[in-house]
């Protein structure tokens, strides 16, 4: 069965907005884990805007679930904050510091040099390490050879295909996408944008380890509560 990732940084989005600590991103967590959820993904970003460091540790010392960090190694100070908790993986995503959310995948070539040591010194840490791609096959063995364990495909032009009603021909790059770092054994993962209606297409692309769900998850569950949201979700990835 998939894994489901629930990205908790809308919960700190809301509580930042007063200075009373409501609501708590710990309690959020607690209740994520309770309902079933297989990890927790938190996104920092240099300005704390959402999850601040202080949350980071908060949640590294009460998690009884696979913890995922996710950001810009090259902004610190991320890279220090993930080497200090150790998470069970690292994704690593090329966004600028002034983005509003994550936007693309990497350019290896581009930036090949400086991931390589980036990525052994996560390792030697002993943390799983996911690169944040675009669903292009060809760069997945460029993915590999700078020594990731793992991809997390980037699903907003997917979801926005579905949502549009015309995804025939982007949910087959996925599919390309997904085969092709496979056949170079890489695990995939899959985030950005995915919902209710959208997730159970998108996983029926063989083997997706993890999903990472946040934004859509943090609204429905306006509705239909927290722990009633991640279960909806979890049914639908038990079903597949
Ligand atoms: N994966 C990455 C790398 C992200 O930056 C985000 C958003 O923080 C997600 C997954 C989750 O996307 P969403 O909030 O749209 O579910």
């Amino acid at each position: 069965m998939t894994k489901l990732s629930v990205n908790i940084n809308r919960i700190a989005l809301l509580r930042n907005s007063r200075n009373i600590g409501i609501p708590s991103v710990t309690a959020a967590a607690k209740t994520v884990i309770a309902a079933g959820a297989h990890g927790i993904t938190v996104h920092p970003r240099p300005d704390e805007r959402h999850i601040k460091a202080s949350d980071v540790y908060e949640l590294a010392k009460m998690l009884t679930v696979e913890f995922n960090i996710e950001g810009n190694p090259f902004q610190p100070p991320f890279m220090d904050l993930v080497c200090d908790v150790k998470p069970a993986q690292c994704t690593l995503v090329p966004d600028a510091p002034d983005v509003l959310t994550s936007d693309s995948g990497w350019d290896i070539p581009e930036n090949r040099d400086r991931l390589l040591p980036i990525i052994q010194k996560l390792k030697d840490n002993g943390i799983r390490v996911s690169l944040f791609m675009d669903a292009d096959p060809a760069l997945m063995p460029l993915a590999k050879e700078v020594g990731a364990d793992r991809v997390e495909l980037y699903t907003e032009p997917y979801a926005t295909a579905f949502r549009e009603g015309k995804v025939a021909s982007v949910f087959q790059q996925y599919v390309l996408a997904a085969k092709a770092a496979q056949d170079v054994g890489l695990g995939v993962n899959a985030g950005h944008d995915l919902n209710l209606q959208n997730l159970a297409k998108f996983c029926s692309i063989p083997d997706i380890l993890e999903v990472s769900i946040g934004h859509a998850l943090i609204a429905e569950a306006l509705d239909m509560g927290l722990s009633n949201t991640v279960q909806a979700y979890l049914k639908i990835l038990s079903d597949l």
